[in-house]
């Protein structure tokens, strides 16, 4: 497997100005890996994705997957939201199954796969609930085991976790990593969250905010399965955070007209290490 972003610019024009949400990025991502993707709040870390999706054509620049040009959506690319898009009068197990259904997969392999992922996501005893009576936490679960079900070798994921309380998170994230590790499959990952980021990528890419370019990579070399306590984990956090705080720092300041006064303590001491979330 082999999938490139190479020189995509992003560009969306109105009466009066061109502006640029990418700018030449160029990213190449390897089988398995992980990669999680983070930036203030409009930097276009939602834009990538979706071009790399095919749900959105680029300005300039292409993705190529295993070689060949991404024109559109695809069955080898999985895409999960953060609003999870499930549809509330199917049950769960339709649910799972609708993509497959789509993809005129027979009636007999679409059941059989269903149960594997629902149990994979520990959801089997739910299979037959309708969704409104599912937690955030089951819904997103759903939503997983509805992308995996298509095998695809890549699977896309914007903040998927990011409404969910922080012990409901905890759980995903564990499982996410588990059936990464089991399936093989390239994710990117779109967060908000430092901690997040660092705890389940092979790489951390930090996108800047104005012009849509890549403003620092971090390869993060812990083992795994990794403790978000561990002091290694809160030594490369605090590197990621202060990067990401500069940034955001520059929005700031940009958008208050150098007026901004940064305040060390009310983003260092932020539980969620939500930086840029509220700009
Ligand atoms: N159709 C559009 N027309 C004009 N501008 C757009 C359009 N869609 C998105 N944008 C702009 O593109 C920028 C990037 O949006 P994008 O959703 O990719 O950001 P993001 O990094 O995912 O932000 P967030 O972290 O808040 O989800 C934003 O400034 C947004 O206003
Ligand atoms: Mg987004």
């Amino acid at each position: 497997m082999s999938l490139s972003a190479t020189n995509i610019s992003k560009k969306y024009s109105s009466k009066h100005k061109q502006s640029y949400i990418l700018n030449n990025i160029s990213i190449s991502f390897k089988k398995g890996e992980f990669v999680c993707l983070l930036g203030p709040s409009g930097c276009g870390k939602s834009t990538l994705l979706n071009i790399i999706a095919g749900l959105l054509k680029p300005s300039s620049g292409e993705i190529t997957l295993n070689g060949k040009k991404v024109t559109e959506v695809g069955v080898d690319r999985a895409v999960m939201f953060q609003e999870c898009a499930l549809f509330p009068w199917l049950t769960v197990i339709d649910n799972v199954e609708f993509g497959m259904k789509i993809a005129k997969v027979p009636k007999k392999e679409r059941r059989e796969k269903a149960l594997k992922y629902l149990k994979m996501v520990h959801l089997t005893k739910f299979q037959n609930c309708y969704i409104s009576e599912l937690s955030g936490g089951m819904k997103q679960r759903v939503a997983l085991a509805r992308a995996l079900t298509l095998d695809s070798e890549v699977l896309l994921m914007d903040e998927p976790f990011s409404a969910l309380d922080s012990q409901t998170k905890d759980i995903l994230q564990k499982e996410l990593e588990k059936i990464w590790w089991e399936t093989k499959k390239t994710i990117i990952f779109v967060t908000h969250n430092v901690e997040e980021a660092v705890l389940l990528g092979d790489r951390v890419i930090v996108m800047s905010a104005n012009g849509g370019k890549i403003r620092k990579e971090f390869k993060i070399e812990l083992g795994r399965p990794r403790e978000s306590q561990s002091i290694d984990l809160s030594y490369i956090v605090a590197q990621v955070k202060k990067e990401l705080r500069e940034e955001v720092e520059r929005v700031a300041k940009g958008e208050y007209d150098n007026d901004w006064n940064f305040e060390e303590d009310t983003i260092l001491h932020d539980s969620d290490f939500d930086l840029g979330a509220g700009l």
